[in-house]
């Protein structure tokens, strides 16, 4: 990542404007206070995507970029859906493309077109009989293929985080503005059930006004990160070399992606600044040692990635949103999801809780949470939710996500994640990286929107 150029920037902006956030009466020192990034300004005649209306495809003609562990089965999800067809898929593993086509010939479905080539994802995009792509590459592919597919005139589906940088995140704005194409970042935690209850109780009112809330990826991943393609770890063992290079938070979107739509960031708030600092490495190493052996590659192998990241953020409307990572640590799954308000609390891990006013010292007893869980059931789950749970995919949010998504396609409807969530909830790859590698340093949030914040007041589902 080519942080040096904009910390410069970043830091000339600073010293030539005098633009320096707070003040430190105790230090003479002339140290910058805030990394500020250079945002490219928006091209005369382009316009914000918000709410952005493209015409209903009666049946959605999808292409599938990636066929590894969760591309595969994205198709077998997209098997239980009306109004699709897959058209081609493309992986560089051959023998993930037959699987895909035995999975959809099980299913009584055409054959898809196929594609094997380094570079044929660029052929796929170009395919005139194609509506949606749907990425699920390794993370250095998921913005070259989103910029190309909206160039060709297609929507794009694309994993998490959507960009490595925030260069690629301004790529993805600029190019859903000027293309008019939906750019959703397939960020299944958001439609989480509980993820989804607790939306509705926020969105209510239900927990007063939210202060804090707080968010994780902490995933033990140590076994897979070393396992090697053969065995049924990442192809070309992928996530490894960036647990290598990187040493900040490379995965923010899980965790933050939920909390930023209760706290209605960019629909009425915006993410100012952030804070993060990173523990130094220890467990890739011992692992590595006693796996591996202490003479091992693996074991003598640098990785930059401390063992956990923190990351602290300020909104514009004076709220506080912390977000982890951790996939070294021996240790419960975790992605906390906690909401923080005025008037009530929520948290999923590692123990599912609300608490309310008058009594929120305690948690509520277990049937009076589930109670509520029901009555604030979000009218999407309620809709969608038994079939997902039938269907799975990380217990059914997967599903309710894709059939979201190809629901609002059928239907000319806004996406419920637009190309600034994907811009904004990814940039933590990079801002958390230049705050860590620069002495925990707060660096400001781009506002993606350009200014147009503001212009709604909450997340809504389009119907
Ligand atoms: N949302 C979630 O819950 C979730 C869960 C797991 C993974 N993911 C994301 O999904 C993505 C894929 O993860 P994965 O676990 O399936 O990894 P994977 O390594 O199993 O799959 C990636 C696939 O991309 C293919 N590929 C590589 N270069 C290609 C090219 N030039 N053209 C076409 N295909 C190419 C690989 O051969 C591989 O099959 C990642 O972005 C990851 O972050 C998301």
């Amino acid at each position: 990542m080519k942080f040096t150029k904009k910390i410069l920037t970043g830091f000339f902006l600073l010293m030539t404007f005098g633009v320096l956030i707070g003040t430190t009466s105790c230090t003479k020192s002339n140290t910058p206070q805030m990394v500020k990034l250079e945002a490219p300004e928006r091209p005369a005649g382009q316009d914000n995507v918000l709410q952005l209306r493209c015409d209903p495809i009666p049946t959605v003609r999808v292409a599938f970029i990636g066929l590894g562990s969760r591309g595969l089965e994205a198709v077998r999800r997209f098997m239980y859906l009306e109004g699709i067809e897959v058209v081609a898929i493309c992986d560089i593993n051959k023998d993930f493309v037959s699987k895909t086509q035995e999975l959809l010939t099980e299913n009584n479905k055409p054959k898809a077109l196929e594609f094997t080539g380094e570079e044929d994802w660029k052929k796929v995009c170009e395919l005139e009989n194609v509506d949606l792509i749907y990425n699920c590459t390794h993370w250095a592919l998921h913005t070259p293929i989103a910029v190309y597919a909206m160039e060709q005139g297609k929507h794009i589906a694309l994993e998490v985080p959507a960009a490595m940088s925030i260069e690629d995140c301004w790529k993805l704005v600029d190019t859903a503005e000027k293309t008019r194409r939906h750019c959703m970042m397939l960020e299944n935690c958001c439609y989480d059930f509980f993820e989804m209850a607790t939306l509705n109780m926020a969105q209510q009112g239900l927990l007063g006004e939210i202060v804090h809330a707080e968010g994780a990826y902490i995933h033990d991943l140590r076994e897979l990160n070393f396992k090697s393609p053969e065995e049924g770890g990442y192809q070309g063992m992928w996530r490894l070399d960036y647990n290598a290079k990187n040493k900040a938070n490379l995965y923010p979107t899980h965790g933050l992606g939920p909390v930023c739509q209760a706290l209605n960031i960019h629909r009425g708030d915006k993410m100012n600044y952030l804070v993060s600092m990173s523990s130094d490495q220890f467990g890739m190493t011992e692992y590595a040692k006693n796996k591996f052996g202490e003479n091992s590659d693996y074991a003598k192998r640098t990785y930059e990635k401390g063992d956990i990241n923190t990351t602290i953020i300020k909104t514009e409307k004076g709220k506080t949103i912390m977000i982890q990572h951790d996939v070294t640590s021996p240790r419960p799954y975790n992605r906390i999801h906690m909401l923080s308000g005025t008037k009530g609390f929520v948290q999923k891990y590692p123990i599912q809780g609300i608490a309310l006013e008058p009594n929120a010292h305690e948690f509520l007893p277990e049937k009076e949470m589930e109670k509520l869980l029901k009555e604030y059931e979000h009218p999407i789950v309620k809709e969608v939710g038994e079939k997902a749970k039938e269907v799975g995919g990380h217990g059914g949010m997967d599903f309710i996500m894709d059939y979201r998504l190809i629901y609002c396609l059928r239907n000319g409807l806004p996406l419920d994640q637009d190309v600034y969530d994907a811009a904004e909830w990814s940039s933590l790859v990079e801002l958390t990286e230049i705050s860590v590698r620069n002495g925990s340093i707060p660096v400001e949030v781009p506002d993606f929107t350009r200014g147009d914040w503001n212009k709604l007041q909450k997340l809504e589902f389009a119907k």
